[in-house]
């Protein structure tokens, strides 16, 4: 009820503030702090996304908790600590010896964390559990810190991680979230929408990031929402932390950003790796799978004559039969 939550947003206040008091003042934040030098991050950007640190113990938070007062069995509701499954009254820090990310709601109130793992391991980053806070298929990270500048500029970018959006902030391109590990939901969507004219996603370079892009456009499409998508590759596998760290911001801008294609471009090309171009059907079969499945829901004819020229210089087809290919797709579904 009301005042439970209250109490869980008042929890997650305190160990934000908590986890970045230890990260920033603290012998035991070192390793933290640490690792986020090696990783480029300025005590500037730090602060700004109240990144902090869970050591490397069990109890460090519980303890902090219960001496402000908190029941533990709302803690353990609110995804802060984890109940010992052999001691039942015994209860421990669910995050330890991680770096703490605070995962805020639209009105940038603390609702969870991600915590990322200083060496390998696994998982890379554990993430707060559903709560009656957090759920993370309905809300954005960073999304309150870059809404002004969303709508100021009517377009947002859709980053996978917390490093990219983090990133990006740190090289002047603030109006970025992510989508907190998990395909695009429409409830995501709805919330990009309300804010901004045009989602440009960039999701990783490698062959999970493309993937998800693939997954994340066909949400976008699905959700029938009027907000213009486009898909923005990044280069030789990396990612846009990497990319920004290696090149920087105007390569970044050049490259991926001012590169980017329309939905159904992107969409077309990703399907290549579903055929033999190599062979004659292959390269047919290609093409009346773009034209049925793609091309017929273009809206804009422009968009439609581009695509098609493309197509037609690509393969050598005259383009005058791939019009007559769509016209019959369009009275056969
Ligand atoms: P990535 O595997 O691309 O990680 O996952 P990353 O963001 O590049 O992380 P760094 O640079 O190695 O630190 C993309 C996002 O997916 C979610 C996180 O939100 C991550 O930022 N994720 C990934 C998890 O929630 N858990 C995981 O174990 C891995
Ligand atoms: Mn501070
Ligand atoms: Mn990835
Ligand atoms: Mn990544
Ligand atoms: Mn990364």
């Amino acid at each position: 009820e009301y005042k439970r939550r209250k109490e869980m947003f008042r929890a997650h206040d305190l160990a934000a503030k908590y986890y970045h008091h230890i990260l920033m003042n603290t012998d035991a934040g070192l390793p933290g702090l640490r690792y986020l030098e090696s990783r480029g991050i300025t005590k500037t950007i730090i602060e700004t996304f109240q990144l902090g640190y869970a050591p490397n113990a069990w109890d460090v938070l519980v303890k902090f908790l219960l001496k402000r007062g908190f029941a533990e069995d709302l803690l353990v509701e609110a995804g802060l600590l984890s109940q010992s499954e052999k001691y039942k009254g015994r209860y421990y820090d669910k995050f330890r010896h991680r770096v703490m990310f605070p995962i805020h709601d639209g009105q940038g109130q603390v609702i969870g964390f991600g915590g990322r793992i200083l060496d390998k391991g696994e998982p890379k980053y554990l993430n707060s559990p559903e709560t009656p806070l957090f759920s993370k298929g309905r809300h954005l990270y960073n999304l309150h810190r870059a809404r002004p500048v969303m709508r100021q500029e009517g377009r947002v970018i859709l980053l996978e991680g917390y490093m990219d959006v983090i990133m990006a902030y740190q090289h002047g391109i603030p109006n970025t979230v992510a989508a907190l590990g998990t395909a695009l939901t429409n409830d995501q969507v709805r919330l990009l929408q309300r804010n901004v004219e045009e989602i440009v996603m960039m999701y990783d370079g490698d062959a999970a990031g493309q993937k998800a892009a693939v997954r994340s456009s066909e949400v976008i499409k699905e959700s029938g929402a009027t907000v213009k998508a486009r898909v923005a590759t990044i280069p030789d596998g990396l990612d846009p932390d990497e990319f920004l760290r290696k090149y920087g911001k105007d390569a970044f801008v050049r490259v991926v950003l001012d590169n980017s294609s329309s939905m159904t471009a992107f969409r077309m090309h990703s399907l290549r790796k579903e055929f033999n171009l190599g062979t004659q059907s292959g390269k047919e079969d290609y093409i009346k799978e773009v034209i049925h499945k793609l091309l017929v829901t273009v809206g804009s004819p422009i968009e439609l004559e581009t695509l098609l020229r493309e197509l037609s210089e690509e393969f050598g087809y005259p383009k005058e039969a791939m019009e007559k290919e769509l016209a019959l797709a369009k009275k056969s579904p």
